[in-house]
């Protein structure tokens, strides 16, 4: 048998100077293995007797455990060296120019794009932005605005109600439209008013023209005389310069609204005869707006008296302008979040928010 004091030496030199992970693996399973050399010893104990077992076993699994730790200890000590040269080897030089396919940046999204377009024109006719909660109560949603709960446009709505309730009891809904905005402002204030209010809308719908969100902004401009006449006017201009074009002809259809009387519809002239639809000319109706004379119980539910107030009131749906604007045929698309959407009807971002951006050429 050999001496396991040579043994111990031999197999420690060799650990010792061992350089890598590979070639101390190769040490480990010569000696250690099921068929190295120390495994080997162990059996030929078999042979000895019950003394000499003892005693040589005893001094086998000493052996064994000196060079077990040694390995480990080794092994050890190689893996910190190579990580330290890894680490020398893959500095990271920050002052090098960014490779172009990590510079992937993002885009303005069009109902973005065509929010801010829409609030420049009114800002511009002089109209102020006022914002709503999205979560509102079935008061100012509903009541308020002259639809109280028998009334058959609840059902057109189909809202969203939430579970709870808020601390004074009342039932509370995500906003079906932006109308709410009119009546939260009115109370607040004095007339004349004359703001917009853009903001999310939600109702439980959802096919290749409707989804449960969406985007509208309400108009509402209230003063002593303001009439059909100043909201046409207003709506003419404001198409004319959302669609970039010279003329427009729109048509204002008699419709029902409960929170305007009389209600209407606003359709503009279009061309579906080509490829893309083209807003302005040609011999196709097509309906972008609700609007009307603010209903005089809405005044009412705003403490506004509406012998002395009177005024007009519109929806757009932005959503739906954006799509007509820049050709994007279904709405779903709008919010399903593939960036290789946004990256092809998206906005740059490094252009100021202005129309100047919007249509591309
Ligand atoms: N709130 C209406 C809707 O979501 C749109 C609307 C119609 C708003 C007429 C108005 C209006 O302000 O006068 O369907």
């Amino acid at each position: 048998m050999i001496d396991s004091e040579i043994l111990e030496k031999e197999i420690l030199n060799a650990v010792n100077s061992a350089s890598d992970q590979d070639s101390l693996e190769k040490i480990r399973i010569a000696e250690l293995g099921k068929k190295g050399r120390i495994s080997l010893l162990m059996k030929e104990l078999s042979n000895l007797s019950n003394e000499e077992k003892k005693e040589k076993g005893s001094k086998l699994n000493n052996l064994k455990n000196i060079i077990t730790n040694s390995i480990s200890e080794k092994k050890e000590k190689i893996e910190n060296i190579e990580l330290n040269k890894r680490l020398l080897k893959e500095k990271v030089d920050v002052t090098l120019p960014v490779k172009a396919q990590q510079a992937k940046t993002g885009k303005i999204h069009p109902v973005s794009q065509v929010m801010d377009e829409i609030t420049e024109i009114f800002g511009s006719l002089g109209y102020q932005i006022e914002e709503g909660p999205d979560i509102e109560t079935e008061h100012y949603n509903f009541n308020a605005l002259n639809i109280p709960e028998s009334h058959p446009a609840r059902q057109m709505h189909d809202t969203f109600y939430l579970p709870d309730t808020n601390d004074k009891g009342e039932k509370l809904v995500l906003r079906t439209h932006t109308s709410p905005v009119q009546v939260r402002t009115m109370e607040k204030g004095e007339p004349p008013f004359k703001f917009i209010s853009p903001g999310r809308t939600y109702r439980c719908d959802s096919d290749q023209t409707h989804t449960p969100m969406f985007h509208q902004i309400e108009g509402l401009v209230v003063d002593k005389d303001t009439h059909l006449g100043h909201l046409k006017w207003t709506l003419e201009t404001f198409f004319k310069s959302f669609f970039e074009i010279n003329t427009i002809e729109i048509k204002l259809r008699p419709s029902y609204f409960p929170f305007t009387e009389p209600s209407l519809e606003v359709d503009v002239l279009c061309d579906r005869s080509g490829s893309v639809l083209k807003v302005g000319h040609g011999s196709d109706w097509l309906e972008v707006a609700g609007a009307g004379m603010v209903h005089p119980e809405v005044l009412k539910s705003a403490n506004i008296d509406s012998n002395k107030f009177q005024g007009f009131a519109f929806g757009l749906g932005v959503d739906r302008l954006a799509q007509l604007k820049y050709g994007i045929p279904d709405l779903r698309t709008f919010f399903n979040g593939d960036v290789r959407w946004l990256n092809h009807y998206g906005f740059s971002f490094l252009d100021i928010p202005t129309l100047s951006r919007g249509l591309r050429k």
